[in-house]
């Protein structure tokens, strides 16, 4: 096999097992059975096992373990598969030719992209994520939306997907009145108001205004002209936008995540959309007042009671919603910039909301069926007594301030794990580990569940953790870089030979790569690469107790310094994907 044939093909043992199953099926059960599932996962008694002939079983009343039989007998050994036997009520164990695993180890070893082709045709998807709100400081809440859309970002990315970001900022409403003036204020009073002081600035204009009627007065005054579009107003109301967005910034730079200025699409942008879109809906007869306001009710949507459930998309008062601007989102994502895929990271608590903004969008006819909608929902992040994490003195928690603490305690634990290192190299550490930490504890539990921020154990050096995949994937460079050093022929794919049981385990898993980028791509669940990456460096260790590599020699010591290069390129490049560095030495 040649280099290039290496490159573009993908790397899954379990593609030709599905192809011999569905032969072997067909051939015992006729062209009928053709397709089925075959049901395929890794075991502990074979390398994998298929479960098909449990469903096939029932379909056609049959004994499982003869089914199983039937078709495990027409799996002969052949250049894949060595052994197939029937266990238990009628699963079927799958044996695979290490010769086999060998060449598909080398052909990951060859390529680049590590087994996993590039997406062809690519999908354009529009990912809205992070969206933080003008004038106010970026929470908690808002590190849940940033750190998952940008794993997905990422991933979406490396597979070859035209991924559009957008960063559908809150920059438009009523509050702006008071902000405008509050800035005003502080601008005559010879004050900057500047990154830093964003957290203090809308609440003291909140304070403003509660306390001060002349000022509130002003403030809606100001919200009247900057909806007539007046210039000075619109000139002050983009000094805040600008003095934000370089704060947003500041926090995605901190936090390594890929969202620039030129990713704001605010919901301000869709401004000269709404109407339209309400004259449309209701000229399609999907929108009819209720109550004074213009709703939407769709079939399915109902509250308690049975009660339709309205999506507002004119407020009595005349004023447009976020309903209404979500609408206009989703037309300009699709119609405009071509989504095929168009994906929303948003808590899960708006899920009702954002099933009504897309059944309404399709019930248009401005998305066709061919394009998905999705919303990446999650839970709350709790603190340590189970409740909304908040601050001592209840107020929620700035991310700057989270990205802060943990810079300190990372570079705590840094100090203490590698004190021989220099100061340099421990402050390099500790900025990915903190970071890295944060990112990982959020990525790594399943998103919609809420989870319970533990500085501790988030930072430990054990478990599911960055810390651990990290350190992995350090010593392994360091064992790599000692080959190196004692004149070892650099790891290459023909040196490549699996013998003992745990080689054979840490390629299994390092062969699944690629079904793994595919099943998240599709999920978007991004806590399938935590578990995974948690596994092979697990398997890792394993495979490390049990085989010496430096102490070995000749082929084995080739073969091992190969299925360590391949592992280290794996755990580094998964958690590129979770946009998690792999500093090294560490
Ligand atoms: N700005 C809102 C907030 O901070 C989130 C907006 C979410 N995105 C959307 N398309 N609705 O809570």
């Amino acid at each position: 096999m040649s280099l290039t044939d290496a490159v573009s093909t993908k790397v899954d043992p379990t593609m030709p097992l599905r192809l011999r199953l569905d032969a072997a099926t067909q051939a015992a059960f006729g062209p009928a059975h053709a397709g089925v599932d075959p049901m395929i996962h890794r075991s502990q008694h074979a390398d994998f096992q298929a479960d098909l002939a449990m469903a096939l079983a029932r379909g056609m009343k049959r004994n499982p373990r003869e089914v199983a039989t039937a078709i495990a007998e027409r799996l002969t050994a052949d250049d894949v598969i060595a052994k197939a036997e029937v266990s238990g009520p009628g699963f079927i164990n799958l044996t695979l030719q290490t010769s086999f695993l060998n060449q598909e180890l080398g052909r990951m070893l060859n390529d680049d992209r590590l087994g996993v082709p590039v997406a062809s045709p690519p999908e354009t998807v529009v990912l809205d994520y992070s969206a933080p709100n003008v004038a106010k400081e970026m929470h908690v809440g808002h590190l849940r939306s940033t750190v998952i859309g940008d794993a997905i970002a990422r991933l979406l990315e490396f597979q070859g997907q035209k991924v559009i970001r957008q960063n559908h900022i809150g920059d438009w409403g009523t509050p702006f009145g008071m902000l405008i003036e509050h800035l005003i204020d502080q601008q005559s009073e010879g004050e900057n108001a500047s990154v830093t002081e964003l957290g203090s600035f809308y609440k003291a204009a909140r304070a403003k205004f509660d306390a001060d009627e002349a000022f509130a007065e002003r403030a809606r005054q100001r919200v009247v002209r900057l909806q007539s579009g007046d210039a000075e107003t619109l000139s002050w109301w983009r000094r805040l936008m600008e003095i934000s967005v370089a704060y947003f910034s500041h926090i995605y730079e901190r936090l390594d995540v890929t969202l620039r200025p030129e990713h704001v699409a605010g919901e301000s942008s869709y401004n000269a959309a709404l109407l339209a879109v309400v004259q449309e809906l209701q000229d399609k007869g999907l929108a009819q007042l209720s109550e004074g306001a213009m709703c939407v009710f769709l079939e399915g949507f109902q509250g308690r009671d049975d009660a339709p459930v309205p999506l507002i998309i004119r407020k009595s008062d005349g004023g447009y919603s976020y309903a209404t601007t979500d609408l206009a989102a989703l037309k300009h994502r699709v119609q405009s910039l071509g989504a095929t895929r168009v994906i929303v990271v948003v808590g899960a608590t708006q899920a009702q909301h954002l099933a009504m903004v897309f059944a309404t969008a399709r019930a248009a006819g401005w998305v066709d069926d061919a394009v998905r909608l999705e919303h990446v929902g999650f839970g709350s992040v709790l603190g340590p007594d189970k409740k909304m994490f908040k601050t001592r003195a209840g107020e929620s928690i700035t991310l700057l301030s989270l990205i802060d603490e943990a810079a300190a305690r990372a570079q705590k634990v840094v100090e203490a794990k590698a004190p021989d290192f220099s100061p340099e190299d421990q402050a390099r550490i500790a900025k990915a580990v903190g970071i890295g930490a944060i990112k990982y504890v959020d990525l790594s539990n399943d998103r919609v569940k809420d989870y319970v921020f533990d500085w501790n154990r988030m930072l430990a050096f054990e478990g599911n953790t960055a810390p651990y995949i990290m350190y992995a994937h350090a010593r392994i460079r360091s064992i790599l870089r000692k080959a190196a050093g004692e004149g070892v022929a650099p790891p290459s794919a023909q040196a490549l030979r699996v013998e003992t049981p745990e080689e054979r385990a840490l390629a299994l898993s390092l062969l699944q790569f690629s079904s793994i980028i595919e099943k998240t791509a599709d999920t978007l669940q991004p806590h399938r690469i935590c578990v995974y990456l948690h596994e092979v460096a697990t398997g890792f260790s394993g495979f490390y107790e049990k085989c010496p590599v430096m102490k070995s020699e000749g082929t084995v010591r080739d073969a091992r310094v190969a299925l360590c290069e391949l592992t280290a390129r794996l755990l580094c490049h998964g958690l590129s994907l979770l946009g998690i560095g792999s500093p090294e030495p560490m």
